[in-house]
């Protein structure tokens, strides 16, 4: 059974229901946000709620719950969820199943399970069903497993191609993926796991869930490569991105630069580029639109960047749980240790 907070209450996901007047559904008026544990540990919750209420002060969408409360109420989603999962793997093996569970979930007893999380806002019950009325937004929170996904992607590289699709408002996170879902199907169609979004004039900014980096020749010296990405204000500012950003710069070897990038120069001079996204971490690309990227191959900068970032959030995330371990030694659930009660909401 999974767990969702929605407008004061938790409940199972499958009770939960909204108004077909809610203007999430009549107007397409909310926004979101979407991450992911390690070690049961929310990634840069704080980050996450920043980019949630930007989304929405963006679009006018007040959202009356306070960033405090919104991260108590992601620990005591998760905390519920992972007690749930106890009862029921308890159950499971009490019926002699649990290799049968253990086989079809990652929640065996010896790989923590993992979970991810949407934190949504929509526009509620409106008086004239059309403008806001303040104080009525629906906010829920769900968690799910994260699914394992295969990790070959990340050994092999990916395709992906490009779409000359605009984006309305790019820096918010809306939950509107209608280009988004237009621009995956031709790349799915094409054998591509990403659409990469290039505006009329040639000017490369992001793929559909992902941001996008590439390593280009510097223009000062040609023999240093330099980790291009675009500039903030004509994308969606990914957490991994930001992290990303955070981690070349404090690396003595890896010099960064966010900055116009057309897709010309792209296809002329980058010799890797890479995704960046909460649930592919650091993919490496090694063909656009069928043409390689550098030798078609994972390149050193890729990989350098991807076992920066694993050891980032290993290491961030263990401190967090180990801190809630020893303050709660007899709980099994990392996230239920973090959780504190919610005031307001039970
Ligand atoms: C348009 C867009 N860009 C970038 C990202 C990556 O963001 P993050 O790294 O926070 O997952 C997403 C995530 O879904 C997205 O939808």
């Amino acid at each position: 059974m999974t767990i969702c907070y929605l407008n004061g209450e938790y409940m199972p996901l499958s009770q939960a229901a909204l108004p077909l007047t809610d203007l999430g559904v009549l107007r397409g008026y909310g926004v979101f946000d979407y991450l992911r544990t390690y070690h049961g540990v929310p990634f840069r919750l704080d980050d996450h709620i920043r980019r949630f209420r930007s989304s929405a002060d963006q679009i006018g969408l007040h959202i009356k719950e306070s960033n405090e409360l919104l991260a108590d109420i992601v620990a005591t989603v998760l905390a519920r969820q992972e007690l749930q999962q106890t009862h029921s793997n308890t159950n499971t093996s009490s019926n002699d199943d649990v290799e049968e569970a253990s086989s079809t979930t990652n929640n065996s007893n010896t790989t923590p399970q993992e979970w991810a999380i949407r934190i949504i806002a929509t526009g509620g019950q409106s008086d004239n069903n059309f403008l806001p009325t303040p104080g009525r937004n629906t906010l829920a929170v769900m968690v799910e497993p994260m699914i394992i996904v295969d990790d070959t992607p990340h050994q092999t590289g990916v395709r992906i191609i490009t779409t000359r699709s605009d984006r309305e408002r790019p820096t918010v996170k809306s939950t509107n993926y209608i280009t988004a879902i237009m621009a995956m199907q031709e790349a799915v169609q094409s054998g591509a796991v990403e659409a990469l979004h290039v505006d009329v004039h040639g000017m490369v900014s992001e793929g559909t869930r992902t941001n996008i980096f590439f390593v280009l020749p510097s223009s000062r010296d040609n023999s240093n490569n330099v980790i291009v990405t675009a500039p903030d204000d004509i994308l969606l500012q990914g957490v991994t991105r930001k992290v990303m950003i955070e981690l070349i710069e404090q690396d003595d070897h890896l010099t960064l630069s966010v900055r116009p990038i057309s897709l010309d120069e792209v296809m002329s001079g980058a010799t890797e580029a890479f995704l960046t996204s909460s649930t592919k971490e650091i993919l490496p690309v090694i063909a656009i639109d069928g043409h390689p990227i550098g030798n078609g191959q994972i390149g050193p900068v890729t990989e350098r960047c991807h076992q920066l970032f694993r050891e980032y959030a290993w290491r961030s995330t263990t401190a967090i749980a180990t801190a809630a371990n020893a303050a709660n030694p007899g709980n099994t659930s990392t996230s239920s240790r973090s959780a504190t009660r919610t005031p307001g909401v039970e």
